[in-house]
Order: C-alpha cells, then structure tokens, then sequence
C-alpha cells in the first residue's frame, strides 16, 4: 500500500492495464465534511455536550424523545443550508461515464442533491419520517419542524427519521444491492467512511474477495487502508474531481 497522487494514480491504472467500466463507490460522512456536516467520529462530534452514538439509538428515542428530536431537527437544519460539495458532484458526473453504483452510510441526502440517482442509503435518510405503530411515511424536508417530536397523521403515534439506528438491521434491499455491486465491480472508490461500522465496513472485502482494486480516498488511515490498493490521503472534495475526470476518461 502506497499513498500517491494524481499523476501516479495515471500510472498505477497503466500498470494494471486497468480501465475500470464498473466501479462501486462507498461514501461515509467525510464526503460531506466539506459541505460543514460534521462527521459521527470526528472531533466536532459533541451535541450539548453529548455524544451522538449515545443518541442515535433505539432507547435514547423512546427514553428522551423530546431531547433526541431537538438533536435531528438541528442536524436537517444544518443540512438543508449546506450544499453538496465538488466530492458529490464529481461522483453525480462519474456516473455518466460509468456503470456506477453509488452505496452510502450518509443519511444527509447531498449526493441526491448533487444529481446523483438511485443511491442505495444503507442508513436510511434523515428527510424521510415514519411511523413504527401505523406504518405511515413521508418525505419531509421542513426545517424545523414545526413541533417536536412530530406528531404521526395516521395515528397517535409519533413519527421518527427513517434512519438505521444503532443495533437496527439495514435495509435489506439496499444491502444486497450494494453487495452485488462489490461483487461484481472492477474498482471500489471507498471514500470518507472510518470503515468500523458493519456490515457496510464489509463491501471492500466483498469486492476484493471477488478480484476487484480497492481505492480509499481519506485523509487519514483507517482499518481498510491495508486493504486498500491505492490510498489517496486527501480530502474528498480535493482528489474526487480529478479522480473522477480520470476514470470517466475513455
Ligand atoms: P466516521 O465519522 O466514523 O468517519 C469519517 C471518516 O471520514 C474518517 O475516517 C475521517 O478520516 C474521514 N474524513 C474526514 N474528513 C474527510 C474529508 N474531507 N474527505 C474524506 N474523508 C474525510 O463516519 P462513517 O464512517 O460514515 O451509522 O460512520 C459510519 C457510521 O457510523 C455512520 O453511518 C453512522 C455511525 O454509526 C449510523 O448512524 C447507523
């Protein structure tokens, strides 16, 4: 493993005779840090001086429902006045050139905002509320919300973000499209995920089993770095652009 930049990327892909046609991209929070959404283990990770993981769970949102909601209605607050950044953008336009399928734990909805289609959210989305007693959903992006905790139309219940919370199982069809993809990719772009939360932690593994590069786009290391082929220690609003233009290229 080596960490490179853009002109040794060129040559890693002519040494591989590599001109990737399927890619599977896997994002995590760091894509939107440079939009101003802070990252789960970051060290802007503090909400009044609590830790999110302990708010993002089943018992925090029965317990402190009042409290846990406040926590989301700021969250899409500060969402809705970010904008998707030039690391979005890239992957929207990537997907033009491309067979790309496009994975992310981000529950922030920027790579839709971005123009990319058909993302498969293994952690739901934060503008999609539902009911666990009625069943009732909706899209909503009102910010804020007019009364919290939101009541449900359907019943008296109350609605909650359609969101995997911590120890909930993920989307069982998004998952398996997502794994399908590794399986079956010739390059996986993991980007901006700290690749220790699981199952979506296990798509690079997935791809790797089944032949394809790994390339990790983080500032930092993480777990999956010794997984990684290639490993471009940058932002991703940085590499993504240019990254993006290579690849696209014929
Ligand atoms: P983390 O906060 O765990 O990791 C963010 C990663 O982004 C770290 O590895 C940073 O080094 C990297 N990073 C920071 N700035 C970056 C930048 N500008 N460009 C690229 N990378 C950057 O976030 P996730 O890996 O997404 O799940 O966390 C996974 C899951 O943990 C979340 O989806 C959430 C949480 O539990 C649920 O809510 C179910």
């Amino acid at each position: 493993m080596r960490d490179h930049t853009r002109e040794e990327f060129v040559a890693w892909l002519a040494e591989n005779a590599l001109t990737p046609r399927r890619i599977a991209v896997l994002t995590g929070a760091g894509i939107s840090a440079e939009s101003g959404i802070p990252t789960f283990r970051g060290t802007d990770l503090l909400w009044r001086d609590m830790d999110p993981a302990e708010l993002f769970t089943v018992e925090a949102l029965q317990a402190q429902t009042q409290l846990v909601w406040e926590m989301y209605d700021e969250l899409r607050t500060r969402i809705a006045a970010a904008s998707p950044n030039a690391g979005h953008t890239a992957l929207a336009a990537l997907a033009h050139h491309r067979e790309l399928t496009l994975a992310t734990q981000n529950i922030d909805g920027l790579h839709q905002r971005a123009g990319s289609d058909a993302v498969l959210e293994l952690h739901g989305n934060l503008w999609r509320l539902r009911c666990d007693h009625c069943r009732y959903h909706e899209e909503n992006t009102q910010t804020p919300l007019q009364a919290l905790p939101p009541a449900c139309p359907g019943c008296d219940g109350i609605l909650r973000p359609d969101i995997v919370l911590f120890s909930e199982p993920l989307p069982v069809d998004a998952l398996l499209q997502a794994r399908e993809a590794a399986a079956n990719c010739d390059v996986i772009l993991v980007i901006g995920t700290s690749g220790v939360v699981y199952p979506a932690a296990g798509l690079p593994l997935i791809a790797r089993a089944h032949g394809a590069y790994v390339v990790e786009i983080n500032p930092f290391e993480t777990p999956l770095s010794h997984e990684a082929d290639f490993s471009i220690r940058a932002p991703a609003a940085r590499a993504l652009p240019w990254l993006a233009e290579i690849l696209s290229a014929e």
